[in-house]
């Protein structure tokens, strides 16, 4: 099925469960928009997925709104990416079914996130178990080639070719096998209490976040309580970690030379940091603040690209019903 004139198509999810923070925007959205260059980019605000932890209408509701704001005023282009919201294009709940009938137990039984987010006090309903069933269908109906995400999804997509596997070897070729796409140098990007930076730990920069707000967070990183005057190691700070991210090379190798040569606390470190943040997005911010005020033309882009995925998705759906039997002869295209 590889066609090597064919445009390479990039697909990704986002869930609009929370705030999205810096750790988000240099693990995948940077990604994400930067590959919208580079193929046929698809990307989704994974709603259905986000049911398995918001149980409000409203808010989740205003959380799709703001991710969108989000990704728009981050730089995707709608011309150039087909961006949507997954419960536009109901047909991945119908692939999930199908996939669900050849998916052992075994599999989803080994997935990391799982276990983490029951550990975390998530309540262990069904939807939650069988996500990894809804992200292959996610990922297989729109045939992606590539799937950037940070280090915690790749066994996501690992586990989404293996269904895939199943699947083909059961009733003949019909997905295509995706690739992971991981950015080495900020798979896993810190909070401020050193461990990865995630919605659910309370750890969060929030990319959009200004002033007072910022500054608290900034400031609230932990760090261990060496002496001003010592030497530092600056891999070992998640202060120092973070800058590097938003700093120049000049300013990172600078920060870096202060932590070594001792003299220099936290405190200053954590002052270069927020300046270096609040610059990094200040034009993002801006840009937002403007589109925010125009939700309408937001509503617009995701249904015209839910159009456009959709045609797609109905494509391979119905490749799959003809394969498993589900589609009757006058069915078939
Ligand atoms: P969270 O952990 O905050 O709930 P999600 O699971 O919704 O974040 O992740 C959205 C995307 O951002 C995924 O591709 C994920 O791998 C990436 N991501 C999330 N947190 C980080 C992080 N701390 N560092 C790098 N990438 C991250
Ligand atoms: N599970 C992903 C996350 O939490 C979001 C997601 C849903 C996704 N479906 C996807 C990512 C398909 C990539 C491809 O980040």
């Amino acid at each position: 099925m590889t066609d090597t004139t064919k445009r390479l198509r990039i697909l990704s999810g986002v869930q609009p469960s929370g705030t999205l923070h810096i750790g988000n925007y240099f693990g995948a959205i940077r990604q994400h928009i930067a590959l919208q260059d580079e193929g046929d980019a698809f990307y989704f605000l994974a709603n259905y997925h986000a049911l398995t932890t918001v149980n409000d209408a409203a808010t989740l509701r205003q959380l799709t709104l703001d991710a969108a704001l989000d990704y728009l005023a981050l730089g995707l282009d709608p011309r150039k990416a087909t961006f949507f919201r997954q419960s536009d294009v109901p047909e991945v709940c119908e692939l999930t079914w199908l996939l669900s009938t050849v998916t052992g137990m075994g599999l989803l039984e080994r997935a990391v996130s799982y276990k983490d987010k029951i550990a975390r006090g998530i309540q262990p309903r069904v939807g939650l178990f069988t996500y990894p069933v809804l992200m292959a269908a996610d990922i297989l109906i729109y045939d992606a080639d590539i799937v950037p995400v940070g280090a915690d999804q790749v066994q996501h997509i690992e586990m989404t070719r293996d269904m895939a596997g199943y699947f083909n070897s059961i009733y003949g070729e019909t997905f295509h096998l995706p690739e992971p796409r991981l950015e080495e140098a900020t798979a896993k990007v810190p909070g401020t209490d050193g461990q990865k930076m995630s919605k659910s730990y309370g750890n969060t920069i929030g990319i959009f976040d200004e002033g007072k707000a910022l500054k608290t967070r900034v400031m609230g990183i932990v760090t261990d309580s060496t002496p001003v005057e010592d030497p530092k190691d600056p891999e070992a700070s998640t202060i120092w970690q973070l800058y590097r991210l938003v700093g120049t090379s000049d300013e990172v190798a600078a920060m870096a030379e202060q932590f070594r040569a001792g003299g220099y606390g936290y405190g200053m470190a954590k002052k270069s940091l927020l300046e270096a943040i609040d610059r990094t997005f200040a034009l993002f911010r801006e840009r937002r603040k403007e589109l925010a005020a125009h939700p309408d033309d937001v509503e617009q882009i995701l249904l015209e690209g839910a159009k456009k995925a959709r045609e797609h998705a109905r494509g391979v759906l119905d490749r799959a019903r003809w394969a498993c039997g589900i589609a009757s002869t006058n069915e078939r295209r």
